[in-house]
């Protein structure tokens, strides 16, 4: 997905109605942080954490509420979607002990204009790399992740994921679409995904997901998560 395609699929209306469109799915995002923050439980007290593709925050808040002196660089080319995580990253310093605001910086643009800085001890990319149509690109956004992180640090991705020519995937995919039938979606944003996942999202096999995560300079990714098309992996920078 080009840029300008990428602004209009999160634009204004699309943030701000971000979170309680996905809400009543929420079990997916629940289960996959959960399994999130016990990888990264290794990582020190004072973590430093890449979240690219931060979104409206929802892995930031989970993780920051866990481990309350970490600190995050949310990256993000939407800028409604990063003032939503603004807003609710804003809200929630004022509410608890260990603020998630001023743990933060919020960085409105894609990874490569990030200042170069003190290298990270783990990266987030969850259902980000599914937007990058081109196989090569896709691998560079996770080698531009992997050189953003020290030696041994940690990357955790999610991708919507299937092989699309296995004769199970027809029916994954009704599955699918009568789960995502249960978010606050309508019909005709419904009929949109459904066409999107033949042009606007790169669906591919797990193990062609997995080598294009290793083609950007990580070890062999572990697959620790699927609900459905999403699947998480997690990997090491080699
Ligand atoms: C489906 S949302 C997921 C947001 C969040 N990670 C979550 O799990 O709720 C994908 C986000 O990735 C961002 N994005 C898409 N392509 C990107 C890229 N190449 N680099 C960084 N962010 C990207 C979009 O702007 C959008 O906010």
């Amino acid at each position: 997905m080009n840029d300008e395609k990428l602004q209009a699929t999160f634009n204004q209306q699309a943030a701000s109605a971000y979170d309680s469109q996905w809400a009543r799915l929420a079990p997916f995002r629940v289960a996959l942080h959960l399994l999130a923050t016990a990888i990264l439980a290794e990582l020190p007290a004072d973590a430093r954490i890449l979240c690219v593709g931060a979104g409206t925050g929802a892995e930031i808040l989970a993780l920051a509420e866990k481990f309350p002196a970490w600190r995050f660089t949310a990256v993000e080319p939407s800028g409604p979607m990063l003032e939503v995580f603004r807003r609710k990253a804003q809200e929630q310093e004022q509410e608890q002990e260990q603020g998630i605001a001023s743990r933060c910086t919020f960085h409105e643009g894609y990874l490569d204009s990030l200042p170069q800085g003190e290298p990270f001890d783990a990266a987030t990319s969850l259902l980000v790399s599914h937007f990058i149509l081109q196989q090569d690109e896709r691998a560079g956004f996770f080698r531009g992740i992997r050189q953003r992180l020290c030696s041994n640090g940690i990357l955790i991705n999610s991708d919507l994921t299937s092989d699309t020519d296995a004769p199970h995937y027809g029916a994954l995919l009704e599955v699918w679409m009568r789960t995502m039938a249960g978010a606050d979606l309508g019909q005709e944003k419904l009929e949109q995904m459904r066409a999107a996942y033949r042009r606007g999202v790169a669906i591919l096999a797990p193990e062609i997901v997995a080598g294009i995560i290793a083609s950007g300079g990580f070890d062999t990714p572990v697959q620790f998560y699927q609900c459905g098309l999403i699947h998480g992996w997690f990997a090491r920078a080699a």
